[in-house]
């Protein structure tokens, strides 16, 4: 078997990748280890950028998203049962965020590859990635009960934090940085209409809280809980109960809708980067070369980012013999990365309650004040929420 460009992993990374080639009459093959089912019904995150949204538009799959994604130009910050709007819009130059799930932008993304007859394989076993540092790498797989070995001029390692290909790179090479946070998020997805038509950020002394939504009759909520907690430490009543103490305003007029719980997890919070993220002919996207805590929304989007950054860079290099691209890959998608690493850790370091931290609760509450009433402040957050702009020469320019 022969390819241009092998991409490990269906996830937004990998599927997207293989979007964009595929429109730049680019051959590439996707594996996948989990089931096409799996896949799709995976609850992630469900923040998308503009630039997210613009990038999905322009490469055909943006239908569904623009009519059933909800577009927000604002988010609220609930501290000391105060409520106070970010117009996000009118401070980002008139840019917006769209609430559309991770999971329907990842349907889309399979739908539109099984309609053109791209190849996408799901449920290959033992994947491994081989003579990367060479010109004739490859990778060998078994599906169906037979073993494969796929041959390409460039592997794509889109296979998501747990996968293989960040292993692959040469070790002594790698440069990890990361951070463990002392906390975790509950999430549930609630058949309830949501409680305000704007996601609402709240710091409470009990904890950090989140209201979301995926749609008028589905709210997504989050709480902050112990990194050791289990599911079974939190049976509903316990939910809704620390979700109200959370939320609760000091004046009347605002109730948290509650409905069933249709889906619940805890997810550890982790900061995480590893570099480079690229080496010969293998190349790291999303969060096989980065993770961040969920507070300022990036996972997906920078999964984005980085793979349109690759895909420019193949399209340059295929049509032109023009390398300068996929050499500067890694350096163009670390400084997005950082960015957004640093703004992930503020918002959570912000909004987060740390165990025997009176001091540091003190500074937190005086950054959110500072958010709130200065605009100087304000727009700083709201131009990273939204999405910084992309440059083709940079990870983002002024626009
Ligand atoms: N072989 C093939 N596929 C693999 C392998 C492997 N050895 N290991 C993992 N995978 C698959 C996973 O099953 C998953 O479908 O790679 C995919 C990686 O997808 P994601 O984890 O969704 O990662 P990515 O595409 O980078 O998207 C980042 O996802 O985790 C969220 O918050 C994160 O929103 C961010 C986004
Ligand atoms: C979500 O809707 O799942 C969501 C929204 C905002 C975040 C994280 C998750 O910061």
């Amino acid at each position: 078997m022969r390819t241009q460009v092998a991409i490990i992993g269906a996830g937004p990374a990998g599927l997207t990748l293989g979007r964009l080639l595929e429109r730049e009459g680019i051959e590439a093959v996707i594996l996948e280890a989990r089931s096409r089912d799996y896949v799709e019904h995976r609850i992630r995150a469900g923040v998308l950028e503009q630039g997210t949204v613009d990038l999905l538009t322009d490469a055909g799959v943006g239908d569904r998203m623009h009519r059933e994604g909800l577009v927000h130009h604002g988010i609220e910050l609930r501290f000391d049962g105060v409520g106070h709007r970010i117009p996000l819009s009118d401070l980002a130059g008139g840019r917006v965020i769209v609430i559309y799930g991770q999971t329907e932008v990842v349907k889309d993304l399979i739908a539109a590859r099984l309609e053109t007859g791209a190849p996408l394989r799901f449920e290959v076993e033992d994947v491994s990635v081989h003579d990367v540092d060479g010109d004739t790498p490859s990778v060998r797989f078994r599906h169906d009960g037979a073993d494969h070995e796929l041959h390409c001029d460039v592997i794509a390692g889109c296979d998501g934090f747990h996968g293989v290909c960040r292993q692959a790179m040469p070790q002594d090479r790698l440069q990890v940085f990361q951070r463990e946070w002392p906390f975790a998020w509950l999430g549930i997805l609630a058949e309830a209409p949501p409680s305000s038509d704007e996601l609402i950020y709240t710091r409470h002394e009990r904890g950090f809280a989140l209201a979301s939504l995926r749609s008028p009759e589905l709210a997504r909520l989050y709480i902050q809980c112990r990194p050791d907690d289990d599911l079974e430490d939190w049976p509903d009543e316990r939910i809704w109960e620390e979700l109200r103490t959370r939320f609760a305003t000091r004046e009347e007029g605002w109730t948290l809708n509650e409905g069933p719980v249709l889906d619940r997890l805890i997810a550890p919070m982790r900061s995480f980067v590893a570099e480079p993220m690229q080496h010969g002919r293998l190349f790291l996207a999303g969060d096989a070369a980065h993770i961040v805590p969920p507070t300022g929304a990036k996972g997906l989007n920078l999964a984005i980012a980085d793979v349109r950054v690759l895909a420019e860079a193949l399209v340059d290099s295929y049509r032109r013999g023009d390398r300068a691209g996929l050499d500067a890959y890694s350096d163009t998608c670390l400084r997005r990365v950082w960015r957004a690493q640093h703004f992930s850790w503020w918002m959570t370091t912000m909004l987060h309650v740390a165990d025997d931290d009176p001091f540091g609760a003190q500074l937190m509450r005086s950054q959110l004040e500072y958010v709130v009433n200065s605009e100087a402040a304000a727009t700083t957050l709201a131009e990273n929420y939204v999405g910084l702009p992309f440059a083709r020469t940079g990870a983002y320019s002024r626009g």
